[in-house]
C-alpha cells in the first residue's frame, strides 16, 4: 500500500519538477498569433464625444470583432482581438484593489466584451504593464500581480500583452517569469506576450533569449512601429543586423515580434503594404493588424488576406527567415519552409525587396548559388502575390530574374522537387 502511494507521490513530484523546469509550457502559439490590436491606429483616443468610432471603448472592439468575421479576416486566420493601452480607470477599486475598466467607455464591463468576442468564435487579448503604470499612465500590475492574473482569468482573457514602462529593467528578468507563472496558476491558458527585451535593448542590455523562450510565447524585441515606410525599414534593418542573435530563438510557442501590421492605414503605399506583409511572413512574425477594418481598401484587404502569404507566415516548421543578400539596393530575404524533400532539401519563401526609389522597376538576375537554392532536382516557382504569373521550374544552375518596383517587393515560393 505504502509502496503504491510512494510511487504515486513520486510521480506527482516528478511532474511538478518537470513543469517547473519547462517554464511556460502552455502549449499555445504553436504558430505566430494572428489578430487585431488597437494601439498603432487608435493609440490613446479617449474622447468618445469627439471621436465616437475611434475612441478606446467596448464599441471599438465589438465593431472590430464583428468586422473580422464579416470581412473574411477570421476565415483567413486572424483570431485575437486585443485591447491595448488606455482601457482602465485611473484608480483601482478602493475595496477590492481590482483593476477597473473605464466606466464610461466600457459600461458593460470586460466579461460582456469578452463574451461578444468569444461568441464570434474569436479570442480576447488585453494589455497591461509590469511597472507601476502603463506607458499611457494607467495603473500597472507590479504590486498586484496575483490579483491581476486572476482577474484576467475571470474576464476570460486568452492573450496578455505585458508592457514594461515605469518598471526597473533589472527586475524584469525575474518579474516577467513570475507574472507568467501566476497566469499559468489560474489554470486558464493565456498567450503571454512580453515587452521585456525591448526595454533591455533600449537600455543597452543583452536580452536572455533562452529565458524568454522558456517564459513567453512572444516578445517585442525593439521599438514601436509607426505609420511610415521609414519606421518599417528601421525595424527590418534592426532585425537583419541582429539576426545572428535573434533569429535562432523564434519557433513554435516562442516568437520574435517586430510589432503590428500597418496595412490599411495612412502611411504605406500599395507596394509598401505588400512589402510589410512579405517580410513579416519571412520573419515568422505575429500578424497583428492595427487599422480601421471598416476603412481598409479592397486591394489592401486582398494583401492582408492573401492565403499563400499567410501560409508562409504560419509554416509549420516555424523557422524564422533572414536577410541573406543585398546587391544594388535589392535585398534578398529567405525562409526555409515545407515541404522538405526525402533528401532533406527545404522549400523556400524568397522575397526581393527594393530599397531603391529611382523611378522604374529594377530588373535583377541572381544565380541559384547566390540564392542558396541548390536542390539538384530544382524547384517549382510560385509568385505569391500573382498566381497568374506562371514561372515553371527553376534549376539551380540557371538564373532567376526578378523585377522589383521602387520600395516594393516580389515574393516567391520555391517548392523543392
Ligand atoms: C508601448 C508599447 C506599444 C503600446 C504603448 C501603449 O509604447 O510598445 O506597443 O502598447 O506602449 O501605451
Amino acid at each position: 500500500m505504502y509502496g503504491t502511494w510512494g510511487v504515486f507521490l513520486g510521480g506527482i513530484l516528478l511532474l511538478q519538477v518537470l513543469q517547473l523546469s519547462m517554464g511556460l509550457d502552455n502549449g499555445l502559439a504553436l504558430k505566430p498569433p494572428m489578430g487585431w490590436m488597437s494601439w498603432e491606429r487608435f493609440r490613446c483616443i479617449t474622447d468618445c464625444k469627439l471621436y465616437p468610432d475611434e475612441c478606446i471603448s467596448e464599441k471599438l472592439f465589438q465593431r472590430h470583432a464583428d468586422l473580422l468575421v464579416s470581412e473574411g479576416y477570421a476565415d483567413a486566420g486572424y483570431e485575437y482581438v486585443i485591447i491595448d493601452d488606455c482601457w482602465l480607470e485611473k484608480n483601482r477599486d478602493n475595496d477590492t484593489q481590482k483593476l477597473v475598466p473605464d466606466r464610461k467607455r466600457f459600461p458593460n464591463g470586460l466579461n460582456a466584451l469578452s463574451d461578444h468576442i468569444h461568441n464570434q468564435g474569436l479570442k480576447f487579448g488585453l494589455y497591461q504593464d509590469y511597472g507601476t503604470n502603463t506607458c499611457a499612465g494607467y495603473p500597472g500590475v507590479i504590486k498586484h500581480m496575483k490579483l491581476d492574473a486572476q482577474t484576467f482569468a475571470d474576464w476570460d482573457v486568452d492573450y496578455v500583452k505585458l508592457d514594461g514602462c515605469y518598471a526597473n529593467i533589472s527586475d524584469m528578468a525575474t518579474g516577467y517569469p513570475e507574472f507568467g507563472r501566476l497566469l499559468n496558476e489560474t489554470g486558464r491558458p493565456m498567450v503571454y506576450s512580453c515587452s521585456w527585451p525591448a526595454y533591455q535593448e533600449d537600455a543597452g542590455e543583452m536580452p536572455d533569449y533562452e529565458s524568454l523562450k522558456q517564459h513567453c510565447n512572444l516578445w517585442r524585441n525593439w521599438d514601436d512601429i509607426d505609420d511610415s515606410l521609414e519606421s518599417l525599414m528601421q525595424i527590418m534593418d534592426y532585425f537583419a543586423k541582429n539576426q545572428d542573435r535573434i533569429q535562432p530563438h523564434g519557433g513554435p510557442g516562442h516568437w520574435n515580434d517586430p510589432d503590428m501590421l500597418l496595412l490599411g492605414n495612412y502611411g504605406l503605399s500599395y507596394d509598401q503594404s505588400k512589402l510589410q506583409m512579405a517580410i513579416w511572413s519571412i520573419m515568422a512574425a505575429p500578424l497583428i493588424m492595427s487599422n480601421d477594418l471598416a476603412a481598409v481598401r479592397p486591394e489592401i484587404k486582398d494583401i492582408l488576406q492573401n492565403r499563400a502569404v499567410i501560409a508562409v507566415d504560419q509554416d509549420e516548421l516555424g523557422i524564422q527567415g533572414r536577410r541573406v543578400l543585398s546587391r544594388n539596393q535589392i535585398e534578398v530575404w529567405k525562409r526555409p519552409i515545407t515541404p522538405v524533400t526525402k533528401n532533406g532539401h527545404h522549400s523556400y519563401a524568397v522575397a526581393f525587396v527594393s530599397r531603391r526609389d529611382d523611378g522604374a522597376p529594377y530588373r535583377i538576375p541572381f544565380t541559384g548559388k547566390e540564392l542558396g537554392l541548390m536542390n539538384p532536382k530544382g524547384y517549382s516557382v510560385q509568385d505569391l502575390f500573382d498566381a497568374s504569373n506562371k514561372l515553371g521550374v527553376f534549376q539551380s544552375n540557371s538564373q532567376f530574374i526578378t523585377r522589383v518596383n521602387p520600395n516594393g517587393v516580389t515574393f516567391y515560393k520555391f517548392t523543392a522537387l
